[in-house]
């Protein structure tokens, strides 16, 4: 056995086992990791190139490009699959907007096979897809005047998943909504829920745009993440002064540009098989945690020369002060809250402003999203939460909304069906 497959094993594996406890049937899978991995390469040679474009094009979808300039002149680029070959052009399709996680971009959604990938299945089911990028990622880095490479300007990080809801959200929205005259279903894995329930609160205006929100992986309340990368960082993050040192080493941004910088190319990095097998692999584990069985390792060479991708220091400091503090609120400027809010601390988001038919499912091996603190936002949510389901699936974790070997039959299907029923809006 080598090295590669013991750390894997020893970090991902034991990780694994702790939580669920019962994995044999997986350990089996974790071992012929390898020979997947090699077997993976050499269908998809080219995988780790390809974009979100070319991904959707890849299966014979047709792919649009759209530039959104927000109020605070970020430029945001969408990509949109208006139909399919199995669902042609139609006047009246009503538009789905899928909005990613921390650190990932709108190709999380495009890795499992047709039937089995949310974006895909629902351009199949008649729907009008829109897959968003939040700013801060590789796709989305545009800016009027401000540039997102200058380590000598960080102007343009200084951003949090605050601006995100207040800006992006309906800049995005008001886009598809003045593009299409319909009104939209939004689905959210993780941060896309984020953003999600802080945008509606700040401009509460737009829920008359939105006919129901699918909140995969929620996160508002998360002071029992468990997620061990979170809860390492975090501690930094929340300390003005080491925020600060991290700025200025990442650039604005966190962890890839600087892994990037000191470490090397990503890309190429993971998709060497041996690497890829150990230090990819445990990487992966350790930020967005990985469930054995619902893995398809001759994915993730793919995947993990797309995740991690970007976003600023800020978003992830404002986060571990939701984590530390057990908080949804603005960003936490410390001494200098007075000056930006006229109090002490910064205001909470209110969710009395909240009014948008709300659709939660989540996952009990998830370690960012937990089930406690979903209950907790659920609960803040109140009348809004029209369905709260549990993943039928003792392991499901944080991933698994995205790229699960069975998300369409634990989640998207039921999702599917409550649009093309229209149950809820
Ligand atoms: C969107 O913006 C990007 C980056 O500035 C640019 O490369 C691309 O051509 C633009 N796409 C469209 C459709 O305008
Ligand atoms: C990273 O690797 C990719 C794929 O091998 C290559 O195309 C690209 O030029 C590399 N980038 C850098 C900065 O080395
Ligand atoms: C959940 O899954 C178990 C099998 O794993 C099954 O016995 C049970 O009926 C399922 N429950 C629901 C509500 O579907
Ligand atoms: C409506 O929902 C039911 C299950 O609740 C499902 O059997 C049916 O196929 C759905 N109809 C459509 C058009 O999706």
């Amino acid at each position: 056995m080598d090295i590669c497959k013991v750390l894997f094993l020893l970090v991902v594996g034991t990780w694994g086992t702790l939580v669920s406890g019962d994995l044999t049937e997986c350990d089996a899978l974790t071992m012929i990791c390898g020979n997947l991995v090699e077997e993976a390469l050499t269908t998809y040679p080219n995988y780790a190139e390809k974009r979100t474009p070319q991904l959707i094009q890849r299966l014979g979808y047709p792919v649009e490009e759209h530039n959104v300039t927000t109020d605070d002149n970020y430029i945001l680029t969408m990509y949109r699959i208006p139909y399919s070959n199995s669902s042609p052009p139609a006047p009246g399709k009503i538009p789905v907007l899928l909005v990613h996680g921390l650190l990932a971009s709108s190709v999380q959604w495009l890795w499992q096979p047709p039937d089995k990938a949310l974006a895909f299945m629902l351009a199949d089911s008649g729907f009008d897809v829109w897959l968003g990028n939040s700013r801060g990622t590789s796709y989305s880095r545009g800016h009027t005047f401000l540039p997102s490479n200058d380590p000598n300007n960080l102007a343009y990080w200084d951003f949090s998943f605050h601006e995100m809801g207040l800006y992006d959200l309906p800049a995005t929205v008001n886009f598809i909504n003045a593009l299409t005259s319909q009104r939209i279903y939004y689905i959210g894995h993780s941060l896309g829920t984020t953003q999600f329930f802080s945008g509606i609160s700040l401009n509460p205006g737009l829920a008359s745009k939105i006919r129901a929100m699918f909140s995969l992986a929620t996160s508002a309340y998360s002071n029992h993440m468990t997620n061990p990368a979170a809860r390492v960082l975090a501690p930094f993050l929340v300390t003005p002064a080491t925020e600060q040192l991290m700025n200025q080493l990442g650039g604005g941004q966190l962890l890839p540009q600087v892994m990037q910088q000191y470490v090397g190319n990503f890309t190429a990095y993971c998709t060497q098989y041996t690497i890829n097998c150990g230090v990819c692999n445990t990487i992966f584990g350790l930020l967005f945690g990985i469930d054995m069985c619902q893995t398809d390792f001759t994915q993730l060479p793919g995947i993990l020369a797309h995740l991690p991708d970007t976003t600023s220091i800020k978003t992830f400091a404002h986060i571990s002060q939701g984590a530390t503090f057990g908080t949804f609120r603005r960003y936490d400027y410390g001494l200098k809250n007075y000056a930006k809010y006229n109090s002490l601390f910064p205001p909470d988001y209110d969710w009395s402003k909240y009014h948008v038919p709300t659709v939660i499912y989540y996952g009990d091996n998830d370690n960012i999203a937990v089930p406690i603190d979903v209950c907790a936002t659920a609960t803040a949510l109140g009348d809004n939460v029209v369905q709260f389901s549990r993943v039928n699936y003792s392991t499901w974790d944080h991933m698994d909304f995205v790229i699960g070997k069975d998300a369409d039959i634990y989640l998207y299907n039921d999702m599917l069906n409550i649009m093309r029923n229209h149950t809820y809006g």
